[in-house]
């Protein structure tokens, strides 16, 4: 499929057998040194197939291997990308290949942006949540220790590759952190693809491919569709947070790396219905259905404890530096009505309420 977003747009193929193919990298942009940037648990799978066929295409072809984990989502690791680059003598037209899940893709996405000012580069996601999301509208980010993703550029790859066969080596608890994100797509734009996703959880969590597949697609072009009505989140956009605010929050406040984006995502996804259930929005059925999706694709349905003396506390502070929020107030995506998503502040003594209903107790 393609995603509209003017001299920007680009293709999004989803299939099997694409990253190893030299043809699926027919068409972009021409340059001597080519670099697949990945990480030491991908590129020992998959990155040798890859620089095998991007030799039909360019001259040079390196491998750069980053630590692994959201821990390394920092700028250390940026300037990993940055200083292998120098030391090759990476030009202005050197392509940037992000061969791994959303860490690795939002880190090279936001290399490319920066190096010489802006080069191309393509995502190869090999997570369900990069195929789904990550890989798709151009957001990239580095964290910070104060907020999550709070450094980045919205910077549009040349492609993405989808490729459904690498999905194959993903762990079971990575294969659920991405179901988190397809769940999301139902209650904020698709209540057609909310039954679809009820009707095959099983499927999905047994990694059933023609399940799989769809999920991708349907997921892709929800994205898609956003993204090309509101590339820099001026305001439909956001919708794509919903359960984020919350799960950005556990994120940053357990360390990141201690609850997987997709897990916190999860139970983010759980709160932000409640909080939209006790804003008089949707029914307790509604809110209830999301949970139990939440927990059929083995998420956590319950938020933990943050660190300090005020549970409720520590996570509004989080939530104050999240993006959405304006002069400190913090703003939320809620479900205005199931399938359609809305962002509105909510008062501070009812989010404490949703964060004490939804939150472990010692
Ligand atoms: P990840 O990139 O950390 O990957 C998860 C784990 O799976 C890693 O250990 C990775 O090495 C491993 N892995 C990746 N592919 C594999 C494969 N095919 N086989 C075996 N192991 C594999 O995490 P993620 O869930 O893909 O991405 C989460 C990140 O994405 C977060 O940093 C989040 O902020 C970001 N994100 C960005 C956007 C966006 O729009 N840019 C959207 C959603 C999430
Ligand atoms: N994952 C949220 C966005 O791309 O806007």
């Amino acid at each position: 499929m393609r995603i509209d977003l003017g001299e920007r747009s680009y293709d999004i193929v989803i299939g099997t057998g694409l990253i190893h193919q030299a043809s699926s990298y027919a068409g972009l942009p021409a340059a001597r040194q080519a670099w697949v940037v990945t990480n030491t648990t991908v590129g020992p799978l998959y990155a040798a197939g890859v620089q095998a066929a991007l030799r039909a295409h360019y001259a040079q072809v390196e491998v750069l291997e980053l630590p692994d984990g959201e821990a390394y989502k920092n700028a250390d690791t940026l300037n990993l990308i940055f200083d292998a680059l120098l030391q090759r003598a990476a030009d202005r037209k050197t392509v940037l290949f992000a061969l791994g899940g959303g860490v690795v893709g939002d880190m090279t996405g936001f290399a490319a942006a920066c190096f010489m000012r802006g080069v191309p580069f393509v995502q190869l996601p090999t997570t369900l949540l990069a195929q789904v999301d990550s890989s798709v509208g151009g957001k990239t980010a580095i964290n910070h220790p104060l907020g999550k993703n709070m450094i980045g550029a919205f910077y549009q790859p040349q492609r993405v590759l989808c490729d459904l066969d690498t999905l194959r080596t993903l762990p079971p608890r990575e294969l659920a952190a991405g179901l988190a994100e397809v769940i999301k797509y139902g209650p904020i734009a698709d209540m057609a693809f909310l039954d679809w996703i009820e009707a095959h959880m099983a499927d999905l969590v047994a990694r059933d491919a023609a399940a799989r597949a769809y999920a991708v697609q349907r997921s892709c072009e929800i994205k898609a569709y956003v993204v090309g009505q509101d590339e820099r989140e001026s305001g439909l956009r956001a919708i794509l947070n919903f359960g984020h605010t919350f799960g950005h929050a556990i994120e940053a406040g357990m360390g990141y790396g201690q609850w997987l984006h997709g897990e916190a995502v999860g139970c983010g996804l759980v709160m932000a219905a409640e909080l939209s259930l006790r804003l008089g929005l949707i029914d307790a059925a509604f809110a209830q259905r999301i949970r139990r999706m939440v927990a059929a694709a083995g998420l956590p349905t319950v938020g933990p404890i943050l660190p300090g003396a005020d549970n409720a506390e520590s996570y509004m502070a989080l939530m104050r530096v999240d993006k959405k929020a304006e002069g400190g107030e913090i703003r939320f995506v809620v479900i205005d009505t199931p399938g359609r998503a809305a962002v509105r502040p909510a008062p501070d003594a009812l989010v404490r309420e949703v964060i004490d209903a939804c939150c472990l107790r010692e």
